[in-house]
């Protein structure tokens, strides 16, 4: 059974799908902590599932390396197999994603790597795209930069606002994260491979 620790910063509906999924018994994997960076509202989907929670407010430390050198050590004690980023608003000091690479993974309202960064949805709107998507990716020391676990194009409609268009992205991320999920937990995708076939080696 695959542990997983989900970090959020919102209202955590991508949370909230992968513990109603993970809640059946035959889904490979089960979420046993979710933390975040502030008083998010998905909190309440943790306790809804009586899951344990973890909070490191951001707003409380110095800088970046000591929120996230305590953010490390807590999830240290749960000892994960896997960590998702859920929505958490917060770049992640370095040695916290090299003390989890490559089993750190996001999920990101974009076809990356078209619109990295916060505003992946208002960025493709702003763009004029016809259409945007949705990806799953392994988190490196970039902005939404690591490699691509999954992902799907979603239409931009006549008369999208950011709000729209979000809502029908989100369930397509879901699904993917669901899967994704799913895939490492049965061994059928190998994250230190795709990381590793995408690091430039010496003899290369
Ligand atoms: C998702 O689209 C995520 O990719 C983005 O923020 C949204 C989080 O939504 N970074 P929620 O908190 O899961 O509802």
């Amino acid at each position: 059974m695959l542990t997983v620790a989900v970090l959020i910063s919102g209202a955590g509906s991508n949370l909230r799908a992968l513990l109603d999924t993970t809640a059946d018994d035959d889904f490979p994997a089960r979420v046993i902590v979710v933390g975040g960076d502030r008083e998010a509202d998905g909190f309440q989907h943790a306790e809804d599932f009586n899951i344990p929670t973890m909070l490191v407010p951001w707003r409380e430390y110095d800088s970046r390396e000591e929120w996230g050198a305590e953010l490390g050590e807590q999830l240290a004690v749960w000892r994960p197999d896997l960590v998702v980023l859920s929505g958490l608003m917060r770049l992640l000091p370095a040695p916290l994603v090299d003390a989890w690479s490559p089993r750190i993974i996001n999920t990101h309202p974009a076809y990356l790597p078209e619109f990295p960064g916060a505003h992946g949805v208002r960025d493709a709107l702003a763009a004029g795209v016809a259409q945007t998507g949705a990806s799953v990716i392994i988190v490196d020391n970039g902005v939404d930069s690591g490699p691509i676990l999954a992902q799907e194009r979603v239409p931009v409609l006549p008369g999208d606002d950011e709000h729209s268009l979000h809502d029908r992205i989100k369930p397509v991320e879901r699904r993917l994260l669901i899967d994704v999920v799913r895939r490492i937990a049965t061994g059928e995708l190998d994250l230190a491979a795709v990381r590793d076939a995408r690091t430039p080696r010496p003899t290369d």
